[in-house]
């Protein structure tokens, strides 16, 4: 098995699974969140194939669109794994960082055991935040038939995540029961330094748009 010669496999598979996604979770994601995981992953001295490998295929299968089952993405991405020959341990590391990696509310934990497991939560989460977060977001909430905004529907802190992924409040809310809260949950020395950039963005951002909304810019 040739490491390169897997990635390079790992990229036309994620392009052909992802083709026509309009939910946020396009090629362009992936192909996003690879460049920064390699980026950070260099900064930490993680081990880049494994990197890699999770960072493309993180979204091959997400639980949101497959009724909740968190073991979906795991296990499309192990059979493709297994089919190009991976060894074992590649395999488990991988797939365990992609069943841990995704958001599932404020009050739930989603730590990471290991060095790359960090460096691709920390990619993925520096692409929901800052101008392509926002851009994101409003993106999803579209997709999603969610209002903009609703002053008369306050975010929530979700314990859970069948809370969170039940809940079906306004994009706006979104930023408090999410995106601002990323900054602090962070675990690697460059993707903290990046979302504390992208946060104050995020900031400038809802403050404008609360003025605009009262009429006051
Ligand atoms: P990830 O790629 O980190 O797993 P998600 O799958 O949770 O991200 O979501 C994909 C994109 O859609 C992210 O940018 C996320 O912030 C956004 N998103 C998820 N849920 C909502 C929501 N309820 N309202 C608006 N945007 C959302
Ligand atoms: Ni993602």
């Amino acid at each position: 098995m040739n490491q390169q010669s897997v990635i390079d496999a790992a990229v036309g598979h994620i392009q052909d699974v992802l083709k026509g996604d309009s939910s946020g979770h396009d090629w362009w994601h992936i192909y996003r969140v690879w460049r920064m995981a390699v980026r950070l992953g260099e900064g930490e001295k993680a081990d880049l194939f494994v990197v890699q490998l999770a960072a493309l295929l993180h979204d091959i299968a997400d639980w949101k669109f497959h009724d909740g089952d968190l073991t979906a993405g795991p296990r499309a991405a192990r059979l493709w794994l297994e089919s190009q020959s991976v060894d074992a341990a590649t395999i488990d590391h991988v797939c365990g960082i992609i069943g841990q990696l995704s958001y599932k509310g404020a009050g739930v934990a989603t730590d990471m055991p290991t060095l790359e497991g960090r460096v691709v939560q920390d990619a993925d989460r520096l692409d929901a935040i800052g101008a392509i977060g926002i851009a994101r977001a409003f993106a999803y909430g579209g997709h999603d038939g969610r209002m903009l905004y609703n002053p008369d529907d306050p975010p929530e802190m979700h314990a859970s995540a069948q809370a969170y992924r039940n809940s079906r409040g306004a994009t706006i809310n979104h930023f408090h029961e999410k995106l601002l809260l990323l900054k602090d949950r962070m675990q690697t020395a460059t993707g903290r330094e990046l979302a504390a950039q992208r946060h104050e963005y995020m900031e400038g951002y809802l403050a404008e748009f609360h003025a605009e909304w009262e009429g006051m810019r």
